[in-house]
């Protein structure tokens, strides 16, 4: 069950999300989820990783076609001569000359940055020329809502292929995630499983029990079936695994209907147009 980006790169189904996966033991959390399987490793110059990550994958010696990497720029790194020099060092640190997938991880680190159209529209340009190089096979973008995509068309040559949204059961983002249909964008979730906030519901523990699963196959198969691709993090062999084992069962279409309708649960709180990052 790959999922297709509009210039035809296909993207696992299950990817491994490396936000705070590495505290502690980084490079043995890598190498561990590279063990149950993993190709599709999410990081970003955020989460101050990508040294480890590099680290891992060069001493477990997968070819790098194996290996779909995805990084993010942070948005005050956005501008022709900043984007550039962030890319170069999330190649650097995950020792590549290449990268599977960039993306543009917040439209805004902070509100009161009114020159924010601006770096992103000179952000995007070095994309668009580094993708039309060959140096990121697909570009993409993180946290957008239509009305910031829309400003970001006004300027693009390169449409983005993909934004991956805070999404899972309780926080669909129903509006965005249409919008992005029509656009031909593919949304990916963050966050799917509400970072663990979700778990513990009701209606998702009676479906664990119904269909045989855990409630963390639950919302992660209910984000497939939705077409939208998932990262989880987990930090133990048992749960890495378990996040990759959802293709043995299907949640009916009554039961999508249920878990598309519960009220809003689990939110991170961070919203594009509210969030103040500080840095
Ligand atoms: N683009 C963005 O702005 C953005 C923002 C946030 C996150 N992300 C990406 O999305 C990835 C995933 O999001 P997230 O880490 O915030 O949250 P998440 O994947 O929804 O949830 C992670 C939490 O769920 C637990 N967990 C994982 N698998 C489990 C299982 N099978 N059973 C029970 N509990 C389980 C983990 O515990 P343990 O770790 O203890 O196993 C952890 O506490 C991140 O790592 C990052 O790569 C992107």
């Amino acid at each position: 069950m790959n999922f297709t980006l509009a210039n035809a790169i296909e993207i696992a189904p299950v990817g491994f999300g490396s936000y705070k996966a590495t505290e502690g033991n980084g490079k043995d959390t890598i190498k561990m989820a590279l063990d149950c399987g993993y190709r599709y490793i999410d990081t970003a110059a955020l989460y101050k990783n990508e040294k480890e990550i590099g680290e891992a994958l060069s001493e477990y010696g997968l070819d790098r076609k194996e290996i779909f990497l995805c990084s993010k720029v942070w948005p005050t790194m956005l501008g022709e001569k900043e984007t550039l020099e962030s890319f170069a060092k999330s190649c650097e640190d995950l020792q590549t000359d290449y990268l599977d997938m960039y993306l543009i991880h917040w439209p805004k680190a902070n509100q009161t940055d009114d020159k924010w159209q601006e770096k992103l529209a000179a952000g995007w340009a070095v994309m668009e020329k580094l993708y039309e190089e060959g140096k990121i096979k697909a570009i993409g973008l993180s946290n957008f809502l239509p009305h910031h995509i829309e400003i970001l068309k006004k300027t693009a040559k390169v449409k983005p292929m993909l934004d991956q949204l805070e999404l899972h059961v309780g926080y669909m983002q129903e509006y965005t995630l249409e919008y992005l249909k029509k656009e031909n964008i593919l949304a990916q979730a963050w966050s799917p499983l509400g970072r663990g906030k979700v778990l513990g519901d009701s209606r998702v523990n009676a479906y664990a029990q119904k269909y045989g699963k855990s409630s963390a196959q639950i919302l992660l198969r209910y984000l497939l079936q939705r077409g939208v691709p998932v990262i989880p993090k987990a930090s133990s062999t048992e749960r890495m695994k378990a996040n990759l084992d959802v293709f043995d069962f299907t949640i009916s279409e009554e039961d999508m209907s249920i878990l598309s309708c519960v009220e809003q649960i689990g939110w991170s709180g961070e919203h594009p147009d509210t969030v103040e990052f500080g840095f």
